[in-house]
């Protein structure tokens, strides 16, 4: 990357057939999308691919094209320069490339080490690689470029405030079958970033098949979508779908200031159940009533911290909730905070509960 107040010089002779252009140009910061544009154009016109390994080096390896509008003459010279380099660092994060550009865009990312793409952007060329023939190693290549990242989040869009760069993004149905058709091609862990997406639930139900090779970020409504999605058409399925949740959630599940139902609570019971253990769980401000408590607290064995403050837990489960935490020394706090229990002097026994 490049520093500010570095200066270098870059000079471009670039002689076609009829023509001779020189650029000359003193930098004071990174050169801009616009420049590196105008130089993969004229580098490209004059066929000039002697040129390429002197540019990338001035670039430092970087082809910024950030907010550009290419056009198939822009693309076209994006691709020339691609295939006579090696590992370069491609940003075209909100550019804009023609829908029968993204293809060819696609299969060069071989010589690609880095792609940086806006969420779009991102999901065309995800469309793209599920639509083309896996044969080619499109998935995995589009993965390995992307470091393992599908970031379908705002995560990238901070920097800007157009409205429609915050608003959550709606997955459809075809969306989420492209998502699970490239990640049933990946070796890695993936990370897939969900935040500020909403999903409706048969298209989310498309995930479950590969959440076993992905970590996972999700807004809580969407993870409480899922967790209510565990109960499975068959035990085998509940099971594999309850572990791989629990596998993708890294052991952390955070429901906390969600309404918690009599079925989010079922499908939340079946994933303990068939999870190896969860670090932690927040349960707080989740409106969760004595009757709600007993589906669960079979298996909240399984959890280290659990947090259980702000909800309408009353003395009717004191016992229940006693007995847990004396045979699962695996147990290290359990927070009641403002629930509705009247005589706390039970709970002062065990030090982890945590409950004034
Ligand atoms: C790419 O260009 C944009 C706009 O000039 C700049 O803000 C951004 O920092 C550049 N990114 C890289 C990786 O050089
Ligand atoms: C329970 O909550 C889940 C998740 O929010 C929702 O999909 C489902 O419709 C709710 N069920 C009932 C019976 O309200
Ligand atoms: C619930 O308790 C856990 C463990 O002490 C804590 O990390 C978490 O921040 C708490 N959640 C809320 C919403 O306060």
């Amino acid at each position: 990357m490049f520093c500010y107040g570095f200066c270098f010089i870059i000079s471009l002779f670039i002689v076609g057939p009829d023509r001779v252009l020189l650029v000359n140009t003193l930098y004071a910061f990174r050169p801009s999308p616009g420049f590196v544009l105008t130089a993969i154009r004229e580098i490209y016109k004059a066929q000039t691919h002697h040129m390429i390994p002197s540019l990338l080096r001035s670039l430092d390896h970087v082809l910024n094209l950030t907010c550009r509008e290419l056009d198939s003459v822009d693309c076209a010279a994006l691709l020339f320069i691609l295939q006579h380099s090696d590992r370069v660092k491609v940003n075209l994060q909100w550019t804009s490339i023609p829908t029968e550009e993204i293809e060819s865009i696609l299969f060069t990312l071989d010589k690609v080490s880095q792609l940086s793409v806006d969420r779009k952007l991102l999901l065309r060329f995800i469309h793209c690689c599920a639509a083309s023939d896996a044969q080619q190693g499109a998935p995995s290549g589009l993965l390995k470029t992307l470091q393992h990242r599908l970031d379908l989040s705002c995560s990238s869009c901070v920097e800007l405030t157009e409205k429609d760069q915050t608003e959550p993004l709606s997955l459809t149905f075809v969306d989420c079958r492209a998502v699970s058709t490239i990640l049933r091609h990946s070796s890695h862990d993936t990370q897939l970033d969900l935040r500020d997406c909403e999903v409706e639930d048969s298209s989310l139900d498309l995930l479950f098949p590969v959440l076993d090779r992905v970590r996972l970020g999700a807004s809580k409504a969407v993870l409480l979508q899922l967790v209510s999605l565990v109960p499975g058409s068959s035990e085998r399925d509940t099971v594999r779908r309850g572990e791989s949740l629990c596998r993708a959630l890294g052991g952390e599940l955070d429901l906390s200031h969600t309404t918690l139902n009599q079925s989010a609570c079922e499908g939340l019971a079946q994933m303990l159940d068939f999870s190896d253990r969860l670090t932690e769980l927040d349960l707080s401000h989740c409106q969760l009533t004595d009757q709600l408590l007993l589906t669960l607290i079979k298996h909240l064995h399984k959890v280290q911290v659990l947090n259980l403050s702000h909800n309408k837990i009353t003395d009717a489960a004191t016992h229940r909730l006693l007995q847990l935490v004396s045979i699962n020394p695996s147990i290290e706090a359990v927070r009641l905070f403002n629930n509705n229990i009247v005589d706390r002097t039970p709970f002062k026994k065990d030090k982890r509960f945590e409950i004034w």
